[in-house]
């Protein structure tokens, strides 16, 4: 059974590997076999997602990559596929939040989220998409959110591209099938540096643990199942769905 888990002889594609969810999940993939290659802004983080695999006899490579500017997007995945000849694996991670109410918020400031947490995705996903078609392999996962199932004020942005995220994840299962697939995973709140403000508001951690069967904050590490299930040969027949994984937070009224 550990075999329909393995990523042994994998090449997987990390965005937002250099912290938070992206760098755990990097480690996931590296701890069950991959060859990860951790991409994002930030190179200093990156090297230390890129260490910290190395320290436990994993295989990891940094790729500085902006997942907003679409012709470095597309100079990296060729480079990637010119050197490791395959992708076997994408995560599509890199996100951003602005919080703040709808009537204070500028345009410019919602469609960066949009770009960054659903236009991004969309162009790697057709960068490394063409190449997986081309292999006849592909797991595509894409980063979403329980705010792809509930609204919540003061994240406009956020809300609406991680509910198009799951649309853009049914449409890739649509047009990559039968050999590639495509899901998507909609963590609850996990502690990173994303929430950093949700996580010292005592009100919302006392509503969240409420509310939550798991009675408690999530840990990056409670994602490593649903990922290495959709990431793996375990998940070659489950295409164009979203795996809510929020220790309950979206199925009780609470
Ligand atoms: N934490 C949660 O509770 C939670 C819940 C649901 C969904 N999520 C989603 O999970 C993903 C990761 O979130 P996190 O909590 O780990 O956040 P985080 O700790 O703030 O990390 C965000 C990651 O995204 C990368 N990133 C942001 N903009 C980028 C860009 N333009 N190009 C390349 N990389 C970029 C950052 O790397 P650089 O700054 O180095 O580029 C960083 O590695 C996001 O999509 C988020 O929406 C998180």
């Amino acid at each position: 059974m550990a075999d329909l888990f393995s990523m042994k002889n994998r090449v997987a594609l990390v965005t937002g590997a250099s912290r938070g969810l992206g760098r755990d999940m990097a480690l996931a993939l590296a701890e069950a076999g991959a060859t990860v290659l951790c991409a994002g802004r930030t190179v200093k983080e990156l090297d230390t997602t890129a260490r910290a695999i190395d320290r436990k006899g994993g295989r990891a490579h940094v790729v500085t990559m902006d997942v907003t500017d679409e012709a470095d997007v597309v100079a990296k995945v060729a480079a990637i596929v010119a050197k490791h000849r395959r992708i076997d694996v994408l995560v599509n991670n890199a996100g951003i939040v602005h919080r703040q109410d709808i009537v204070d918020t500028a345009t410019a400031d919602f469609r960066k989220v949009i770009e960054t947490d659903l236009v991004s995705q969309f162009i790697v996903a057709r960068e490394v998409g063409r190449h997986m078609l081309a292999r006849n392999y592909g797991r595509i996962v894409n980063i979403s959110s329980v705010m792809a199932v509930l609204g919540r004020a003061s994240v406009a942005g956020y809300v609406s591209a991680k509910h198009g995220l799951v649309g853009l994840t049914k449409n890739l299962a649509a047009e990559f099938g039968p050999h590639v697939t495509a899901n998507a995973i909609a963590p609850g709140y996990i502690r990173t540096e994303l929430n950093v403000p949700l996580q010292q508001n005592k009100e919302f951690s006392d509503m969240l643990q409420r509310r939550t069967a798991a009675a408690r904050w999530g840990k990056p590490e409670d994602l490593r199942g649903a990922l290495l299930l959709l990431a793996s040969d375990a998940g070659s027949y489950i295409t164009g769905h979203t795996l809510v994984v929020d220790g309950g937070l979206t199925t009780i009224l609470a």
